[in-house]
């Protein structure tokens, strides 16, 4: 079995993986990062994003030995000292989920989005998070979210 070195959240792990393990998989069974969830298995949904070496990913078709030697955040690396990261703050702020689960990858790639566009219209970022379905909004409180967050960040310019 291939030994993968990767630091999720800030911590470095050494894990004996087998090939097909999906990074998902490693971040949720072996790591306890439940804090990322799968939300369809087929690349569709979008939960389960996650950043890999800075980009967002879908980390159901990543597998986990294409992660070794990188650096992985996970929603549950976004807060500091308690401090929930900008964008986490404009989406409890601006009531952008419902049930909850396309959350985290929704932030993620909201996060990932604003790396190329700093100031997105509502155009770029409706067509930024098509990869990610929510199930329960109908999409206008994230939208107004992910604007809010980017104004908080570009005061504070605190992306992971
Ligand atoms: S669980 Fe990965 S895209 Fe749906
Ligand atoms: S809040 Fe339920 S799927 Fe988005």
């Amino acid at each position: 079995m291939p030994r993968i070195a990767v630091t999720v959240d800030g911590i470095r792990y050494e894990e004996d993986v087998e090939p097909r393990l999906l990074l998902v998989h490693l971040l949720r069974d072996r790591l306890g990062k439940t804090g990322t969830p799968v939300g369809c298995d087929t690349s569709n949904c979008g939960a389960c994003t996650v950043m890999l070496d800075g980009k967002s990913v879908k980390s159901c078709s990543v597998l986990a030995v294409q992660a070794d030697g990188s650096d992985v955040v996970t929603i549950e690396g976004l807060a500091t000292a308690g401090t929930m990261h900008p964008m986490q703050r404009a989406f409890h702020e601006e009531h952008a989920l419902q049930c909850g689960y396309c959350t985290p990858g929704m932030v993620m790639a909201a996060i990932d989005l604003l790396r190329e566009d700093p100031d997105p219209s509502e155009e770029t970022i409706r067509h930024g998070l098509e990869g990610n379905l929510c199930r329960c909004t109908g999409y206008c409180n994230i939208v107004r979210a992910v604007r809010r967050g980017a104004q908080s960040m570009g005061q504070a310019v605190t992306t992971p």
